[in-house]
């Protein structure tokens, strides 16, 4: 059975005193309402994650980092390995969301020995995909997401690939309030989970957790997530308000 995921993507917001806050306020409305079987990640700033590991129930809120070196260690100032984020008790790690694509030129090249670092230390990579609006425009939006996979999470064996949750972020749907259908949604998560068949096997595809990203919030997360290839959601604005991100949650 695979899992629903609602996991949060705090970026860059938060001081550690706000962050801590957040985190008690998600997991007290939790250990309250329940979660339903639905696995909650909170993706916080490096600064942040030993702070609310200590601070949540880590046995119904887990913690992700929201990114990780592509090297083990060594002289590489100001990087955090991902030897470094599982000391921390962090269990997640996102990689390849498209603003570290954009702005720090993350390439599939650099995504597969993040990923592969992440593997090798036990975390699980929650990796993203997703087109920009001309991609989607051009309605070549299948292909592009699923040769993002192919040039990286596909060339893992499927072992290691059946631990990574996938995250489809149509780009233009990030931060624009502009959400994508519910259809649109579906149509994705069906090619990726197609794709992935493809690749690894229908039993491999049938357990892969593939999330929603984009203007997710609670007036529209159950509709999203009825979907039976939609498995929850990677949640950026919304997740930084607790009220908001449990209203996603309850959306399954
Ligand atoms: O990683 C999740 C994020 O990219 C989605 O952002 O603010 O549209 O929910 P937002």
């Amino acid at each position: 059975m695979r899992q629903k995921i609602v996991a949060g993507n705090w970026k860059c917001n938060t001081t550690l005193q706000e962050g801590v806050e957040l985190a008690k306020a998600v997991d007290a409305i939790v250990a309250s309402e329940g979660a339903d079987d639905v696995v909650v990640v909170l993706g916080t700033p490096f600064t942040h994650i030993t702070k609310v590991v200590e601070s949540v129930n880590t046995d119904r809120i887990g913690v992700a980092a929201q990114n990780c070196a592509a090297e083990a260690k060594g002289a590489f100032t100001g990087e955090v390995s991902a030897e470094m984020v599982k000391s921390t008790g962090a269990e997640y790690v996102i990689l390849g969301h498209s603003e570290r694509r954009e702005y720090y030129g993350e390439t599939s090249e650099i995504l597969n020995k993040k990923v592969a670092l992440a593997l090798e230390n036990g975390l699980t990579p929650i990796y993203c995909c997703g087109e920009a609006l001309d991609i989607r425009e051009a309605g070549t939006h299948n292909e592009y997401v699923v040769n993002q996979l192919e040039e990286t999470v596909f060339q893992l064996s499927a072992e290691d690939f059946k631990k990574i949750v996938i995250a489809y972020e149509p780009i233009w749907a990030i931060g624009t309030g502009v959400t994508a259908s519910s259809d649109q949604a579906q149509d994705m998560h069906a090619n990726i989970r197609a794709a992935i068949t493809a690749k690894f096997g229908e039993e491999v595809a049938e357990e892969t957790s593939i999330l929603y990203g984009g203007s997710c919030k609670a007036s529209n997360a159950n509709e999203l997530f009825a979907n039976k290839d939609v498995d929850g959601g990677l949640i950026g604005g919304a997740s930084l308000k607790a009220e908001d991100f449990i209203g996603i949650i309850n959306g399954f």
